[in-house]
């Protein structure tokens, strides 16, 4: 038996071995697609296998990974052994290496794939989870493997969440891979990830460094949480028992409830805690965060909870004060363009629970204004969708807070009224700032 000799760079050597799912992330130029192309290769020469490469939108062949292979197939010098044709590449051993786009695909037509021995999904970040809900029970030969080679997007889609998530399946075997484990990561890519890293280091962390997107475009606190990442304020963040805790609610109409819970430690902001939840009585919620180990300050409601309910006569926040939770603050009807730039304003104070907050942090990302995308312009008004909930509320946070600091650095204040006599003259003249536009922060 002869034997063909592989290079095969270390960080994608553990994805050798035999795996239910195997997968491979990254930035670009981490040699992910050469590897796969090259595994595919010998494993159809090896043994009789029959493989298809998918992606989630597949237009023509030349879109899909077919020549690459080909290229694998007169690298090994195995052309005699392949035949490459247009739609599929056969091996005299009867191997099949076939060309999918997944948008072909039907729950009924996908089961021409079952008696395939690998799935290998080539830039899975785009994978809907429709997709991989029908291609993981297809892919039922015994033995059988699902591959995956992507550049994260974001820790919601479908592959980040199945390989990445807290509970990666059994049998799966998953690598990080970037440009510094290739060693023929050519000297073009290194030009364009040296100018992308000048121009804009933010992208280029994400894509050449890997990490999950940053979406700034439209979005309101996107570059906020960025630095505070960078700056390490989002990390762990344990509850003080000498300070009290404030919480801000959003009551969302679809009973959707979302709290933010902080407390104000010197010019510091410390956001230790987030909760949300679907589908849960307003009181079950109360009392919930009642029962929490913290000693309140105040809870923040959104202005209409003093509204009184038909059927109980009561209002949401009697409701919530009947079970020990207060004192509730109804809060103003500030335009939200004002909440807005309070939490601006508050962001770069905090630090927040990486654990806790992590929810409610990838919220403040995501929470973006509206795009209309036939004119590409982006509108006044923040969008609706699953980030809302924590945005209101921790703008709730933000207005209010932005007055109990105030309340306080003015008691401070009077404490130094000496020093405030003298600059009277420059304050009446506008060139120091008056109490009212004081930015307590
Ligand atoms: N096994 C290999 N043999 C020779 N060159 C390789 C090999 N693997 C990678 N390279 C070189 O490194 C480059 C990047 O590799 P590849 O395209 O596989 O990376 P990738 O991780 O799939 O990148 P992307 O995320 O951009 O799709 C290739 O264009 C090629 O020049
Ligand atoms: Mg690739």
């Amino acid at each position: 038996m002869s034997k063909l000799r592989v290079e095969v760079p270390e960080a994608l050597q553990p994805l050798i071995k035999p795996a239910r799912y195997k997968g491979a992330y990254g930035g670009r130029g981490g040699a992910k697609s050469h590897f796969f192309a090259e595994q595919i290769v010998l494993k159809s020469f090896a043994n009789p296998t029959r493989v298809v490469c998918i992606r989630e939108v597949q237009n023509s062949l030349r879109e899909s990974v077919r020549q690459l292979i080909a290229d694998k197939i007169e690298k090994f010098g195995l052309g005699e052994f392949f035949q490459v044709l247009d739609a599929e590449i056969r091996g005299k051993n009867g191997s099949l290496i076939v060309f999918k786009g997944m948008q072909a695909y039907s729950a009924e037509s996908i089961k021409s794939l079952e008696g395939f021995d690998v799935a290998w999904v080539e830039e899975a970040q785009s994978l809907s989870h429709v997709s991989l809900r029908l291609l993981r029970p297809t892919i039922r030969k015994p033995g059988s493997e699902l591959w995956f080679s992507w550049n994260p997007r974001h820790k919601r889609d479908a592959v980040d969440e199945l390989l990445r998530g807290p509970k990666p399946p059994e049998d799966s075997c998953v690598v990080p891979v970037g440009w510094k484990d290739n060693p023929w990561f050519p000297d073009v890519l290194k030009a364009e990830m040296n100018q992308d890293y000048a121009r804009d280091p933010e992208m280029a962390d994400h894509v050449w460094g890997g990490n999950y997107e940053i979406v700034t475009e439209g979005a309101y606190y996107a570059k906020l949480l960025f630095e505070a990442e960078k700056s390490g304020r989002i990390t762990s963040v344990p509850y003080d028992p000498g300070e009290p805790v404030y919480t801000a609610w959003d009551l969302g109409l679809d009973d959707s409830t979302a709290v933010w819970f902080a407390q104000i430690c010197g010019s510091e902001v410390r956001i230790i805690d987030f909760l949300e939840t679907r589908n849960k009585a307003l009181i079950e919620i109360a009392k919930q965060v009642k029962e929490l180990p913290y000693v309140y300050a105040e809870h923040y409601m959104p202005h209409d909870v003093e509204t009184r309910e038909i059927s109980t006569a009561k209002s949401r926040k009697e409701h919530c004060e009947g079970v020990g939770l207060r004192p509730i603050i109804a809060g103003s009807k500030i335009p939200v363009v004002d909440g807005i730039n309070a939490a601006r304003t508050l962001i770069p104070k905090c630090v927040f629970d990486a654990i806790k907050c992590e929810r409610g942090i990838e919220a403040l990302q995501a929470y973006r204004t509206e795009k209309n995308e036939e004119k590409d312009v982006f509108g006044a008004k923040p969008l609706h969708d699953w980030s809302s909930h924590a945005a209101d509320a921790f703008r709730e946070l933000a207005v209010n807070l932005f007055d109990v600091k105030k309340a306080k650095s003015q008691r401070t204040a009077s404490l130094v009224e000496y020093d405030v006599m003298t600059y009277h003259d420059d304050y009446r003249s506008g060139t120091t700032a008056g109490v009212d536009d004081y930015n307590p922060w």
